[in-house]
């Protein structure tokens, strides 16, 4: 019998307070309920399209978040549990960023050039992950999400508001079709 893909939840479009809350810790208990969750983001992430979704996007307050930045249109996902900065480099640069929960808005952030990351992956077991480029970039703003954290926090109150009204009059005309 074919399988059923599962259906893409559905993304949180800021301003909401589910995407300004400290999302808890994944407990043992919790990992039977983590299965069809993962799937359903992945789902909504590919359907976006982008590179990486947290929990609490799809409005689920846990630390947890997927990333596939598909390198030569493979896929190649990445699921983290619990995921911690370890170390950041000195060195910074500045990447355009987006954000599925800010659809078509872009900034340029500047963030820590290179992280390691520790994290649990689906079966339990501790992980370690040491990025750069875009991988680096993104799982600082995946992680970000995590503890109430945007992108366009990262920018001056000035620059931050002008992003939120744009997106609020996109958001207004595609509501009135
Ligand atoms: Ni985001």
């Amino acid at each position: 019998m074919q399988r059923l893909a599962t259906a893409p939840l559905s993304i949180i479009i800021a301003p909401d307070p589910r995407l300004k809350a400290r999302a808890r810790v994944v407990r043992a208990e919790d990992r039977a309920t983590l299965p069809p969750l993962i799937e359903g983001m992945f789902a909504a992430m590919y359907a976006a399209p982008g590179i990486g979704l947290a929990a609490p996007q799809v409005g689920v307050s846990l630390r947890l978040l997927v990333i596939d930045l598909q390198p030569e249109d493979k896929p190649a996902p990445l699921v983290l549990i619990n995921p911690e900065i370890l170390a950041t480099s000195e060195e910074r640069v500045t990447r355009e960023e987006g954000c599925l929960s800010l659809p078509n808005q872009y900034a340029d952030i500047t963030r820590p050039a290179r992280v390691s990351v520790r994290y649990s992956d689906l079966a339990g077991a501790a992980r370690q992950i040491a990025a750069e480029g875009l991988l680096a970039a993104c799982l600082q703003h995946e992680i970000d999400h995590l503890n109430g954290i945007l992108f366009i926090d990262h920018l001056s109150p000035l620059k931050r508001n002008m992003i939120l009204r744009r997106l609020a009059k996109e958001q207004r005309q595609k509501a009135a079709g």
